[in-house]
C-alpha cells in the first residue's frame, strides 16, 4: 500500500512516500480502516515514537470506512461504517491508505464533514476536551484566557469552554484572526503582537495555553488567586512532569498549574461530532494534499500562524 514515511534520524529527517508498505492485519479487537484523509502534526517529527515504530509511517488523526474488524472484535463497529480516529501516541502509522485502530481511539465521523475535514479534528478535540473536562475543573461562568486561539486546539478550546461551560472566553490571536473568533463564541479578542497584551486581558479564572515560551509567562500575570493555568505547547515548560516548580509561584502562590499530554479517548471524538452535526461546533479549516504531494503538505503543515490543518487524501471520496 501507499503511505508517508519518515526516513533519517530524529533533527535530520526527510519526508518521503513509498507504495510498498505491506498492509495492515487487525489483530484481536482492532479494527482495520480503509484511510480516506489523515491530517498532519508536524510536531511529531520531533517525538521519539515514529522512530520506534518498525514502518516508519507518521500520523495520528485519520478519517476513513472500515474495512475488517479483528477476529475478536465485539463492538459497536460494522464493515462500511464511516470514522474518525486518533491512534495512540505510540501506535500511530495512519498516513498510509489502512491503518489500524482500537475501539477507545475511534467513533463514528460527524455526518456534515468531509473525510479531510474529519481527519483534521482528533487531536485538537481531544486535547481540548481533555484540557476543560479533566484538568482545569473549571465552573460555570468561569472568565479563561486561550492563547493561540485561532489554532487547531485554540478553536476547539474557544468553542467548547463557551458551549459546553458557558465560559467568558478572552481569545488571544492576531488580529486578522478576532472576528472569526468572536464568531467562535469569544467574547473578548486580545492581540498578541502589543508589547504588553496581558495588561489587556483582565484577571482570570483560567489559562489554557497552546502556545508555551513568552506568552505562557506573560500569561501569569492575568490569573486570579486559586486559578489554573493548563498547557499543551510543544515544546513544554521546564516546569512540566514536575521536574521543577515554576518560578511565577513565588508571585502568585496557590495557582494551580498543568501540564499534559493527551490520550485516547473515543467518547470526547463522539460527543463533539454530534455538537458538529447539531450545528453547534465548527469544524476546523483544512488545507487538502493528495498523498503524492506529501511533502509539500509536511511543509505546509510546519509553518505556524498558516490558518488550519494540514491533512494528506489517500482515498478519491468526499
Ligand atoms: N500536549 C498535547 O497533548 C498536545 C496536543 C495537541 C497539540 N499540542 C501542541 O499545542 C500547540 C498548538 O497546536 P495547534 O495544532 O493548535 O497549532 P496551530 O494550529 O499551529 O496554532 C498555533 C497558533 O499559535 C499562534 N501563535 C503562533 N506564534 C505565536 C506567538 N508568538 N504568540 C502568540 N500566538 C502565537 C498562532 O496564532 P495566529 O494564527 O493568531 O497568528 C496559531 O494560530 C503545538 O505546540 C502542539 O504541538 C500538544
Amino acid at each position: 500500500m501507499k503511505a508517508v514515511q519518515i526516513l533519517g534520524e530524529r533533527g535530520h529527517h526527510q519526508i518521503a512516500v513509498t507504495n510498498l508498505m505491506a498492509r495492515p492485519v487487525p489483530r484481536g479487537h482492532e479494527v482495520l480502516i480503509r484511510v480516506e484523509a489523515a491530517g498532519i502534526t508536524a510536531d511529531e517529527v520531533g517525538w521519539v515514537e515514529v522512530y520506534k515504530t518498525p514502518t516508519r509511517i507518521p500520523g495520528h488523526d485519520i478519517s476513513g470506512v472500515v474495512e475488517q474488524l479483528g477476529p475478536d472484535y465485539t463492538g459497536t463497529l460494522s464493515v462500511g461504517d464511516a470514522v474518525f480516529a486518533m491512534l495512540h501516541a505510540d501506535r500511530g502509522q495512519g498516513q498510509a491508505e489502512f491503518a489500524v485502530t482500537r475501539e477507545d481511539e475511534t467513533a463514528a465521523k460527524p455526518a456534515t464533514v468531509s473525510h479531510a475535514e474529519a481527519a483534521a479534528l482528533p487531536i485538537p478535540v481531544v486535547t481540548a476536551w481533555e484540557a476543560l473536562h479533566r484538568h482545569a475543573g473549571l465552573e460555570r461562568g468561569a472568565r479563561v484566557l486561550v492563547t493561540g486561539a485561532a489554532g487547531a486546539v485554540g478553536r476547539m478550546l474557544v468553542q467548547l469552554a463557551a458551549l459546553l461551560f458557558d465560559a467568558e472566553v478572552v481569545a488571544l490571536a492576531s488580529a486578522r484572526n478576532h472576528a472569526l473568533l468572536r464568531g467562535l463564541g469569544a467574547a473578548e479578542v486580545v492581540d498578541y503582537s502589543a508589547a504588553d497584551w496581558e495588561m489587556h486581558v483582565g484577571k482570570v479564572d483560567a489559562v489554557f495555553d497552546t502556545v508555551g515560551g513568552a506568552v505562557l509567562a506573560k500569561s501569569w500575570r492575568t490569573v486570579k488567586s486559586g486559578a489554573v493555568i493548563v498547557t499543551v505547547a510543544d515544546p513544554p515548560p521546564p516546569w512540566a512532569f514536575g521536574k521543577q516548580v515554576p518560578e511565577e509561584l513565588q508571585d502568585h502562590p496557590g495557582v494551580r498549574y498543568v501540564y499534559f499530554v493527551l490520550s485516547t479517548d473515543s467518547e470526547a471524538l463522539a460527543k463533539v461530532a454530534a455538537l458538529i452535526d447539531e450545528g453547534k461546533v465548527k469544524a476546523l479549516p483544512v488545507a487538502e494534499f493528495p498523498v503524492d504531494e506529501a511533502v509539500e503538505a509536511w511543509e505546509l503543515a510546519a509553518k505556524r500562524s498558516r490558518g488550519g490543518k494540514v491533512v494528506i487524501k489517500f482515498g478519491s471520496g468526499a
